[in-house]
């Protein structure tokens, strides 16, 4: 089982080029099934979140090819409707299909998604829109069986949330179906814009795209296109919260500044200065931040709430208290209580979180609980004192490509570990690994020599299955 190893204490310093972005690549990915001839996604990450879209392609009967950055998609011969029940749990976002193969096949077989970390993650709204477009949908024995006996056609769709997949759904249905669709409360997030850019040059017909109200023209069929992937905001943001932990300095390339606007204000407020020219960042962290004080995550162009979580891991290093407000998903703090086993003061309740900036933290073995608290980790451990070993990898995989080599250029210590059950991952002295004094109930827990940091860093891995992603 693979760990990462963060010996923490460095100052991250130097030039880390984002990738691109998951959450564009995905519904991309699923929009291809739509063209009947070549699409080319540059710029597309290599994660295993992709590799799961791209396996579901294959089994639809695409061709779906990676060489180096670009992922090519042929699929003029698509064989099968249906997402076999495996591929649908390793990855919640796979419901960003159905759109594509009731537009394509006429008729498709999914396995429910199911609830995950976060909450229970409904999909009513993807459901109720598509029926508003002429799907039938029935649920029979947790499969979505959908048809649309007379085509799907346009429709005039109010969305109660702005929901990030379900307008996706809507859209790319609405490509190729007949009439006009006019989506209102539609999600506005820059993946949503990569979407559109996508599709229209593919040759959709969009208005308003990146807006509230998007209408979409049906066109009969699309064509094939190259396509560049946004940058990913999240990656972005999670590799400054960590040069803002460690007080480093640290210029992001590839980043589209205009998608990161709402968080910049939260790392200015920590003291943070930031440049910005062209399509780079810099971020120059002072030696202790400063509090930030309250951040609610919100729909784009509010904070996203998948940046959240690294940045909170980055408060928990500076001075004061910080407030966390999480407005989108019920239950995002599970990465909380292994922040605390590092030392961090963090109080949860229900949808708030109230951290209280700490000195230092101190390494341990931890375990990631979701993509993000994953991230919220890593940052952790690389300003934390000694070593972490970080498990349950998989999550941090989904949504981070190369996130050691990454760290490592930048000058932090970090290494992918395949570690034998019973050996220690540390090289910290007994005297070194002393317990830290209690507060607020919570006591740091270090490890040294003769204990087995994979316990807590990998021990939850082989338990049971893993759950649907959490996004
Ligand atoms: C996408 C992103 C995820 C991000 C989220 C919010 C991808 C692959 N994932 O997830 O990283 O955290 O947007 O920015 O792009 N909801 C319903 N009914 C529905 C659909 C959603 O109640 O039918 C609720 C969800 O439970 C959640 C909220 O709406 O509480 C937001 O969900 P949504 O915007 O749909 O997020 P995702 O598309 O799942």
């Amino acid at each position: 089982m693979e760990r990462l190893r963060i010996e923490g204490g460095r100052r991250l310093e130097g030039t880390v080029a984002i990738h691109g972005a998951k959450n564009s690549a995905l519904p991309l990915l699923a929009a291809t099934l739509l063209c009947k001839d070549e699409c080319a996604l540059h710029n597309c990450p290599r994660l295993s979140d992709v590799d799961v879209a791209m396996r579901i392609l294959e089994h639809l009967g695409c061709r779906a090819t990676r060489q180096d950055g670009t992922v090519t998609v042929r699929a003029e011969a698509v064989s099968h409707h249906d997402v076999p029940e495996g591929l649908m749990r390793e990855m919640r976002s796979s419901i960003v299909f159905l759109g594509a193969i009731l537009a394509r096949c006429g008729e498709a077989a999914l396995s429910f998604p199911g609830g995950c970390e976060l909450g229970p993650r409904p999909i009513d709204l993807h459901l109720s829109s598509l029926r508003r477009m002429g799907a039938l949908i029935r649920e029979e024995f947790g499969v979505l069986r959908c048809r649309v006996p007379k085509g799907l056609h346009g429709a005039a769709i109010t969305l109660p949330f702005p929901s990030v997949g379900a307008t996706e759904n809507v859209l790319i249905a609405a490509a190729t179906a007949k009439g006009t669709t006019v989506l209102r409360n539609a999600a506005r997030e820059p993946e949503i814009c990569d979407l559109c850019a996508f599709l229209t040059r593919c040759g959709a017909r969009i208005h308003g795209a990146g807006e509230s109200t998007v209408t979409v023209e049906g066109v009969e069929a699309l064509h094939g296109c190259e396509h560049r992937v946004i940058p990913d905001r999240i990656e972005a943001a999670t590799y400054m919260a960590a040069a803002a932990a460690t007080g480093g300095t640290v210029v992001l390339k590839n980043v589209e500044t205009e998608h990161l606007m709402p968080v910049l204000p939260a790392f200015e407020e920590a003291g943070c200065r930031l440049t910005l020219w062209g399509d780079s960042l810099l971020v120059s962290a002072p030696p202790r931040l400063h509090r930030v004080r309250t951040v609610r995550t919100m729909p784009y162009p509010g904070f996203p709430t998948d940046a959240a979580a690294p940045l909170l891991a980055m408060c928990c290093v500076a001075e004061g208290t910080g407030v966390f407000v999480e407005t989108i998903f019920e239950s995002r703090y599970k990465y909380a209580g292994e922040l605390r086993r590092m030392g961090a003061c963090i109080k949860v309740e229900d949808r708030v979180a109230v951290v209280e900036g700490r000195p230092t933290l101190f390494g341990t073995g931890v375990a990631c609980t979701d993509l993000r608290g994953g991230a919220a980790l890593a940052v952790a451990a690389l300003a934390a004192e000694g070593v972490t070993v970080i498990g349950e990898l998989h999550h941090l995989d989904r949504g981070y490509e190369d996130m050691e080599r990454t760290l490592t250029a930048l000058g932090g210590t970090v290494k992918r570990t395949e570690a034998e059950h019973g050996t220690a991952d540390t090289d910290q002295s007994e005297e070194e690994t002393a317990c830290q004094p209690l507060y607020d109930g919570v006591h740091p827990i270090r490890y040294g020599r003769g204990t087995d940091p994979g316990e807590r860093a990998g021990g939850r891995g082989s338990e049971g299955k893993r759950q649907a992603s959490d996004e």
